[in-house]
């Protein structure tokens, strides 16, 4: 046992662009927050993890041997199912006191839940002495994600979190998990996180029910085309086979903005690399676009947000990111109007909705950041 005392934190994430394609094996474009989960840890000898939150008066005590158990237990849920499945992975756990403080906003659509799941498999590893392998525990995040959470997750939002890099944004091929780190040069714009604060959301039966049709749309559309994935179609050529599609429903829309969206991502991916903000910012709208009327996961809410963002003269685009049906948009914005921005686009928001949007002040950071204190 080793007599120290660790601070480990992992990053919840905004996605720029490449929204509901990671489990479609297409290309997305997340950044690691300054907004996370950290977690101080220290070795307590014993065969059990305690957990301890700093802004919830609970304390559960987690028995190593037994951390199947735990499913469904509140708070405890997601520390007790990750440390599962890295112990399953075959990772030594060492008993240990855990005290949670986290600043991503539950809800938001930021991925708490992997800021949380990702910093307990990093805390459990440097308290065990081992050297973390990032994908590694993105890929063991996303079993617990899936499992504790029911919601059939892509790798998106826990690769995110564990393999973040500061300033930058990750360029991440989800069918190889081939990445790339490309500089976020704004310039003289900056981002601006804006959570529509809907109160209720359908995330998991309505992600699960897209996530079917996407795998419906590929099924048949495998037909007429000798592919793995939805992304390795080019709009044009999904085009010609669509009509395979024809009268099941929404499945043709939904494919149509898988397609798309990776197209997007790879025209979004250029332009941030030759600084064409306004470029960008068109992508960003036409992403947003295409969630809504294809995609259909915005809501009155995200879109009465986006709209507000993007009539805003200081907003080069705007665009809900992640899940959907609630939670945040990301907007790109001159620096020297985004106060304004903020404001405008709150009033705009309120009249429309009847309550405030929040605005949350952060950076792209390090996604894994270990301490000794
Ligand atoms: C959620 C999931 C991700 C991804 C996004 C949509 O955040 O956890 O895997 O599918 O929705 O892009």
């Amino acid at each position: 046992m080793k007599d120290h005392t660790l601070r480990v934190s992992a990053a919840g994430r905004v996605n720029l662009i490449g929204e509901h394609v990671d489990y479609c094996g297409g290309k997305v474009m997340p950044a690691a927050l300054s907004l996370k989960n950290t977690i101080f840890a220290r070795p307590n000898g014993t065969d059990k993890i305690n957990l301890a939150w700093t802004d919830i008066p609970a304390r559960i005590s987690l028995d190593i041997a037994r951390l199947h158990e735990y499913k469904g237990v509140k708070y405890a849920d997601y520390p007790a199912g990750s440390a599962y499945f890295w112990q399953q992975a075959g990772h030594e756990i060492v008993g240990c006191d855990l005290l949670y403080d986290c600043t991503v906003p539950f809800g938001s659509g930021l991925s708490s839940s992997a800021a949380i799941e990702v910093s307990t498999i990093a805390a459990l590893a440097a308290l065990a002495g081992e050297k973390l392998d990032n994908v590694e525990a993105a890929l063991v995040a996303q079993k617990a994600e899936r499992e504790y959470t029911g919601v059939n997750c892509g790798i998106m939002d826990q690769y995110a979190s564990a393999c973040g890099k500061k300033d930058h944004a990750i360029l991440l091929d989800c069918a190889t998990l081939a990445r790339e780190y490309v500089p976020l040069r704004l310039g003289d714009h900056t981002l601006v996180i804006a959570n529509c604060n809907k109160p209720h959301s359908l995330v998991t039966s309505k992600y699960n029910e897209r996530r079917a049709e996407t795998e419906r749309a590929l099924a048949l559309l495998k037909t007429k085309a000798d592919i793995n994935c939805l992304a390795d179609l080019t709009p044009d050529e999904f085009a010609r086979i669509a009509p395979v599609l024809d009268g099941e429903g929404k499945v043709k829309e939904r494919a149509r903005h898988v397609v798309e969206e990776c197209d997007r991502v790879r025209r979004a991916a250029g332009a941030m690399k030759r600084g064409d903000i306004a470029l960008l910012g068109e992508l960003l709208n036409a992403s947003h676009a295409s969630l809504r009327d294809l995609y259909e996961v915005t809501g009155d809410e995200l879109d009465a947000l986006a709209a507000a963002a993007q009539a805003h003269p200081a907003c080069v685009g705007s665009r809900m990111t992640g899940a959907g049906f609630g939670g945040c948009t990301v907007s790109i914005v001159k620096k020297d109007g985004a106060d304004d921005f903020r404001r405008t686009v709150s009033q705009k928001y309120e009249q429309a909705i009847g309550y405030e949007p929040s605005f949350y002040d952060c950076t792209v950071e390090d996604g894994v950041i270990v301490e000794a204190l």
